[in-house]
């Protein structure tokens, strides 16, 4: 299994191109299913999630290729309806295919994706969400067995969840007559799902607040679009350029779909320049701490939660940072501890008092974000060499994460 090493300690200075979203490029294939004729996809970033998808999508008898970044998906033949435990297990995202399997074949059956190190993530808002667009569900040897015809209807979520706002909305798109999905998710990668459906014909309005309707139609069409740019990637560069006191410019990002974290950012005393889509972020004479609580877009991401713990590890001052999304994101603390962190763990509450350096230490990475931690963590530690194991995580959602930091000059290495 492949390992980082880091040599920390240089500040990191320059431009990096940020890629495609991961977390709208998924829902995005998804999509896909529900079109009758052919779709192009731009801007898919080569991550292993997204090859898990494609296994996915391909093994339903989905045509897919996928050439430099762009994607052609053919679900014109789609055969079979079913997402077998073995991938659904691998990415939660998977279960994406739910919705529209059943909103354009009235059935599917899908594997249950199960627990993961972040927590038990149940899906119960999509099923009951299914259930109220006249779904009949089955639940028959850990498979999510679904069949019916959908007929619109008001649903209102108990929580905002991303997977269930999209899982729905991709549904009700071949629903008979007008859902409203109240309380729905706001993220801009649901944003982004909708303006493609739209593009294949789909009428929806009010994606980006709580409130969106979908008009059902009988068919869906091919539709070309660019996937967004990931807020997150981009939050992790901006975090590696100000905790190691460098200067670091993303491109291609989008400042408006990161406002709260930008503000979090600020408040430390970093500085941070919006030019169009670059965002710089400096921090040639250090930062302070500052108190975070995670929440729902267009609150401070969870996804950035970890990588923003470990730059706090070495502010001037102690930070509370508050996990409201999740049960158990906390996974990176040990191991940052174990590189020198002063941090007080109490259910989903961290404090973190800053120390005046890290030293590198060998570390477990234990899900994506957690492992992004620990390579800025490695990053800014001041001695010594961090090997960072299980680097599978971070490959599904950062892109050849050492070239782009190495091109900024840090000192990292892939081993086997
Ligand atoms: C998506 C993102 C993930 C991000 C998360 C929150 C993708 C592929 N993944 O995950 O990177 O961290 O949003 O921003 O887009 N919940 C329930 N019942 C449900 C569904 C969710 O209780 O039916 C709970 C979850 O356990 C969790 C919370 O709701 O505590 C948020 O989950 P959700 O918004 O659904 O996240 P995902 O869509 O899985």
């Amino acid at each position: 299994m492949d390992k980082i090493l880091i040599r920390g300690g240089h500040p990191l200075h320059g431009k990096v191109f940020v890629r495609g979203a991961k977390n709208a490029a998924l829902p995005l294939m998804a999509a896909a299913l529900l079109s009758e004729t052919p779709c192009v996809l731009h801007n898919i970033p080569c991550l292993h999630d997204v090859f898990t998808l494609d296994k996915i999508l391909s093994g339903m008898g989905m045509r897919i290729d996928f050439t430099g970044r762009s994607m052609n998906l053919d679900a014109s033949d789609v055969a079979c309806q079913e997402a077998p435990y073995d991938l659904v297990r691998r990415m939660r995202a998977s279960f994406f295919v739910l919705g529209p399997l059943l909103g354009r074949f009235g059935k599917a059956r899908v594997s249950l994706p199960g627990g993961c190190a972040i927590g038990t993530r149940p899906v119960d808002i999509h099923l009951t969400g299914l259930e109220a667009l006249g779904a009949s569900i089955a639940i028959e040897d850990g498979y999510v067995v679904a069949s019916g015809r959908l007929k619109g209807a008001d649903f209102t979520l108990d929580y905002p969840s991303v997977g269930a706002t999209e899982n729905l909305l991709m549904a009700a798109c071949r629903a008979e007559g007008v859902t409203r999905l109240s309380n729905a998710a706001r993220e801009p990668e649901i944003v982004d799902v909708a303006a493609f459906l739209n593009r294949m014909g789909a009428q929806i309005s009010g994606a980006g607040t709580d409130l969106i309707t979908v008009v059902g139609v009988d068919a869906l069409g091919g539709a070309e679009h660019s996937v967004i740019p990931d807020r997150i990637e981009t939050g992790t560069f901006l975090l590696a350029g100000v905790a190691t006191h460098g200067d670091v410019t993303v491109q291609n990002a989008h400042a408006d779909h990161l406002a709260s974290f930008l503000k979090k950012l600020r408040e430390t005393g970093a500085e941070i320049e919006v030019t169009g889509t670059h965002i710089r972020a400096r921090a040639v004479n250090g930062f302070r701490s500052t108190d975070i609580t995670t929440q729902p877009y267009p609150g401070f991401p969870t996804d950035l939660q970890a990588q923003t713990m470990a730059m706090l590890c070495v502010a001037e001052g102690a930070s509370v940072i508050r996990e409201m999304v999740f049960e158990n994101r906390f996974m990176q603390v040990a191991e940052l501890m174990r590189m020198g962190a002063d941090i007080d763990l109490d259910g989903n509450t961290a404090v973190v008092r800053g120390v005046k350096a890290l030293s590198g230490a060998p570390v477990m990475a234990s899900d994506l974000r957690a492992s992004a931690a620990l390579v800025l963590a490695g990053l800014v530690a001041e001695k010594g060499e961090t090997a960072v194991a299980r680097v599978y995580h971070i490959d599904r959602g950062y892109e050849r994460i050492e070239e782009r930091l190495n091109a900024l000059g840090a000192d990292i290495q892939r081993v086997r």
